[in-house]
């Protein structure tokens, strides 16, 4: 199984690590533009394998595609991350050009590949590489909910005083601060509705703040956050290489399904060798539907600042 990520950054280099750790990936090829310093990382990280006991092999390549060629997956950090105060919409500017750019080179060198898109704004990234690349739908993924799930469970534990294991809970819709559907009602404690345990009033704040994790990170560390997302693709990339048909949260391309088209945007999909192999359409109460509808407005508005 051979896994090539795009940018070596922290988001890009956590990613690699997380996947080298979990050691299902025979192979991980980390590339950027900046000379060097996927090298660099990719030695760093190889230098971890004894400490860690992982037998994947990481290595490195400045801009170099050919070194990628015959990647299974191949996954997209690359562009600039937010600063504090900004949205992702925000930096579609800089990154459609690069995820363009990016998403040709992966397919000449790795037609088979499934690829995974991190590249904010997320959801706008994914729409760009299905009609840079028209693969198949099944075998492009936006990573936004899974990370966002984990928040929303972070945010829930938090509140209910209870183990993150205990805690389930999904988040669909756009990955922006105001385009995500925590589905609250849906969130369990051990099987338990979490309304058993915490108020409304309670749970509505466990959701804006899920709503807005990446942005408090953002003011926090003067950057995007890197390690929980890393963690989220190496969760999405191991489904796929274990063919795990775990159901993630993830930016897909919808042709009707919940009443939606011609958009990426997150819903529940079963991950699987085939990438996605399924759209699971979960019945949503009526404020639900108006959420993710609302959420939709707002992907295809940002869609619209494509150059297609
Ligand atoms: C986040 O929410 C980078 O979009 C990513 O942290």
């Amino acid at each position: 199984m051979k896994v090539t990520v795009v940018g070596a950054g922290a988001v890009g280099a956590s990613c690699a690590e997380y996947i080298a750790i979990k050691n299902f990936a025979s192979e991980v090829v980390v590339l950027d533009i900046k000379e060097g310093y996927a090298e660099g990382k990719a030695m760093d990280l190889m230098q971890t394998a004894s400490l860690n006991g992982f037998d994947t092999k990481i290595t490195g390549t400045t801009g170099d595609y050919s070194k990628t060629a015959g990647s299974d997956i191949a996954v997209i950090t690359s562009g600039i991350p937010r600063k504090p105060g900004m949205t992702r919409e925000e930096l579609i500017g800089i990154n459609a050009g690069i995820v363009k750019s990016v998403s040709s080179s992966l397919i000449e060198h790795s037609p088979n590949a499934i690829i995974i898109v991190v590249s904010n704004p997320m959801d706008t990234m994914t729409y760009l590489v299905h009609k840079t690349t028209n693969l198949p739908k099944n075998r492009i993924i936006g990573m936004g909910g899974a990370l966002d799930s984990a928040r929303f469970k972070y945010r829930l534990a938090e509140a209910l005083g209870a183990p993150i294991s205990d805690v389930d809970g999904m988040v669909i819709g756009g990955h922006s601060d105001k385009g995500m559907v925590p589905l609250t009602r849906l969130a369990t404690r051990n099987s338990v509705p979490v309304s058993e345990f915490i108020s409304e009033e309670r749970i509505e704040q466990v959701a804006a703040d899920t709503k807005v994790g990446g942005a408090t990170l953002t003011k926090l560390l003067g950057t995007s956050a890197w390690y929980a997302p890393g963690a989220a693709v190496s969760g999405l990339v191991q489904a796929i290489a274990c063919d795990q048909k775990k159901i993630f949260p993830c930016s897909t391309l919808l042709e009707g399904e919940y009443g939606l088209n011609d958009l990426c945007i997150g819903a529940p999909v079963v991950l699987g060798k085939n990438g996605i192999e399924k759209i699971v359409e979960i019945e949503l109460n009526d404020a639900e539907k108006a959420k993710l509808a609302e959420s939709a407005e707002g992907v295809k508005k940002t869609n619209g600042l494509l150059e297609l």
